[in-house]
């Protein structure tokens, strides 16, 4: 097929653009990646599959003799310069860095770059315009090159600058990464086997508690684990010690569909004082937890109950870790009723989250799921057919 009939084929069936159909040879590249991962050791970064993942389009460009330009944003808003040698080791390149998104100093450094080099920007979100989703900034951000590619599908539920306003100025298409991400989840929204059970956990709650309800309606059970079973447990006065979420969280709490008999919330769970893991540690029922202590895990018999329903599944979508996973004596949630999700080998595994991501690579869980997404909120976003904003605002 031509270029010309595959780009219109590509606008007429609505299908965004993908890295390989945009003339990318010897031109400036701005590639958005997710590189958000703890601040940790050189080495600890450098296993951190967000980091892997992003190597098959920054190699592509290298082959296409392109200047690479890499943004995102990073742990927390420090400064991404740390990830330098990381993102070095990982791509078996030199990556430079210069610590601005825009202005003349980023300009002259681009100017400068040989074709074939790397260079990565400051955390993007240092930049207040960013999550204010300026159209300013984005003007700026895309006249530093001549093509943007975003490949950061783990934040393209956000509306920000550099996901939804680089696209209006300069030609836009998707990295491999999130061309692979898609690929698979379009599968799992269009051809789930029966029973789909859904289980859903980790830190962030907002982005997730939305998502709660439509798997109640389309999946067959939805199993809760980590902040969001806690905020649930609380809601209900089940959980009755623990201090009230605030009104926001509270609000989208009561809007979940408690009384379907698809929701499974933990019957046990493990309590201690916090989350250093070098305190006394119990495990205890939910109204027993005292309001000195807080919830860190789920109990044994809820890992046992939640395997018993996983092992009857044909699809699994997990999302977050059940408890905080960071620390061995809060880890044996994610890690067992992991073990019960590979056991089940009938089952399309898939799995969604950095947080995830991560607790499944320490366990020796990852290589056996049928996909790893590395955005939780996202993946979720994405297959209840949510708003995608860095994807909608992508080329056609
Ligand atoms: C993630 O870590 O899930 C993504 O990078 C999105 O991060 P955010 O929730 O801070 O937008």
């Amino acid at each position: 097929m031509s270029a010309t009939l595959s780009k219109l084929f590509a606008m007429l069936s609505k299908k965004r653009r993908k890295i390989s159909e945009v003339d990318v040879m010897g031109k400036c590249v701005l590639v958005r990646c997710d590189f958000n991962i703890p601040l940790e050791s050189e080495e600890k970064m450098l296993e951190n599959p967000r980091i892997r993942q992003a190597v098959p389009t920054v190699k592509y460009l290298l082959k296409k003799k392109a200047k690479v330009v890499l943004l995102s944003h990073f742990s927390s808003g420090k400064s991404i310069a740390p990830l330098k040698e990381v993102l070095s080791s990982a791509f078996k390149k030199k990556v430079n860095f210069v610590p601005e998104c825009i202005g003349e100093k980023v300009k002259k450094k681009i100017d400068e770059m040989e074709k074939g080099e790397i260079l990565l920007l400051e955390n993007v979100r240092i930049y207040k315009e960013e999550k204010e989703n300026s159209l300013w900034f984005g003007k700026k951000l895309a006249s530093l090159a001549d093509i943007f590619i975003n490949d950061a599908f783990s934040v393209s539920h956000r509306n920000h600058a550099s996901l939804t306003k680089i696209p209006r100025f300069i030609p836009s298409a998707m990295g491999i990464l999130m061309e692979r991400e898609i690929k698979v989840l379009e599968k799992v929204k269009k051809n789930p086997k029966r029973p789909i059970v859904a289980i859903i956990g980790g830190a962030k709650v907002e982005s997730k508690i939305s998502v709660v309800n439509y798997f109640l309606r389309t999946a067959d059970h939805v199993l809760l684990g980590g902040k969001i079973a806690n905020m649930v447990l609380i809601v209900r006065r089940i959980a009755f010690n623990l201090p009230w979420p605030d009104t926001k969280i509270r609000k989208a709490v009561e809007k979940i569909e408690h009384t379907s008999p698809k929701l499974h919330l933990p019957v046990d769970v493990i309590a201690s004082v916090d989350n250093t893991g070098e305190r006394e540690t119990r495990e205890t029922a939910p109204a027993k937890v005292s309001e000195k202590e807080d919830i860190f895990d789920i109990g044994q018999e809820t890992r046992r109950l939640y395997g018993d329903i996983i092992s009857e599944a044909g699809t699994i979508i997990w999302a977050g870790p059940l408890g905080f996973s960071e620390k061995e004596v809060f880890a044996k949630g994610t890690k067992e009723v992991g073990a019960y999700v590979i056991e089940n080998e009938k089952a399309l595994k898939v799995v969604g989250g950095g947080d995830t991501g991560k607790a499944f690579q320490q366990f020796n869980l990852l290589h056996r799921m049928d996909l790893i997404s590395y955005g939780g909120g996202a993946m979720l976003t994405y297959i209840s057919g949510g708003k995608m904003p860095g994807i909608e605002a992508l080329g056609k």
